[in-house]
């Protein structure tokens, strides 16, 4: 069975209720693009309006972290519970800003995913090495760390994001045959731990995807789809990009 493709806008701390207009074109744009799931995931205020927006389009709706708890004293936090609750189907877990600015650990991520799962979201459990660490000659080491502790075991009811942390908002992006290698890489990690049913799971390339370079990225072997940031807060390149697979 083939693996759908899917293409997921992060707004990342973006968005007010006048966006809700950007949906609309979202929406009327995947209803053309049957062959991509579509997701976006707004910051967390405009969560449950997007949801009750998307309901019964091609679209769905995620958020961008969750606490790994149910519920409880846990000021400014937001559960998985409660994200269902607001009509997410997803969840983004393990993103580098929220482990670089948050100090998420694997642990933390692993909990988060989850909480992810208890709750019936998909999580995107998000990796990815830094320059420094690419310098070093230790992307593979750093994503096989990320990947051995920030996955639940069981299932692989999860997608993976591989977003190099260096090619997150600068313009940067790997050469295709690098994608195809750390995807590669981890589809090969994805089978050892969980057998014949990581055929299934999702590998997304993320980092400065654009309408320019998405045909080129995207069709690499074990590329099921893109995690977009910046061009996702434009309906039209977001779209053009999803068309990749359209
Ligand atoms: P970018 O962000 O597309 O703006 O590089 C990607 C991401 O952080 O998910």
């Amino acid at each position: 069975m083939a693996r759908s493709p899917l293409v997921a806008g992060n707004w990342k701390m973006n968005g007010l209720l006048a966006s809700a207009g950007e949906l609309q074109k979202i929406m009327a744009g995947a209803e053309k693009l049957a062959g991509v799931d579509v997701m976006v995931f707004p910051p967390a205020t405009l969560l449950a309006g997007f949801a009750a927006a998307a309901r019964g389009s091609r679209v769905a709706i995620g958020a961008q972290d969750c606490h790994a708890l149910a519920a409880g004293a846990f000021t400014g936090d937001i559960s998985a519970e409660m994200l269902k609750d607001a009509g997410a189907q997803a969840v983004i877990v393990g993103h580098s800003e929220r482990r670089h600015y948050h100090g998420e650990t694997d642990v933390m991520v692993r909990d988060k995913a989850l909480a992810a799962r208890r709750a019936g979201l998909m999580a995107i459990v998000c990796i990815g090495e830094t320059q420094a660490e690419r310098d070093a000659g230790h992307a593979r080491a750093v994503l096989r760390t990320q990947l051995d502790g920030s996955l639940p075991d069981g299932t692989a009811d999860f997608a993976v994001a591989y977003e190099p942390v260096w090619a997150i908002g600068s313009g940067l992006t790997p050469t295709p045959r690098d994608i195809a290698d750390m995807h590669g890489f981890i589809r090969q990690f994805l089978s050892s731990r969980y057998g014949e049913a990581a055929q299934q799971t999702r590998i997304l390339y993320g980092g400065s995807v654009k309408p320019s370079n998405a045909a080129e990225l995207l069709t690499v072997d074990n590329v099921d789809g893109a995690l977009i940031g910046g061009a996702s807060l434009k309906a039209e390149e977001f779209l053009a990009i999803a068309q990749v697979y359209g």
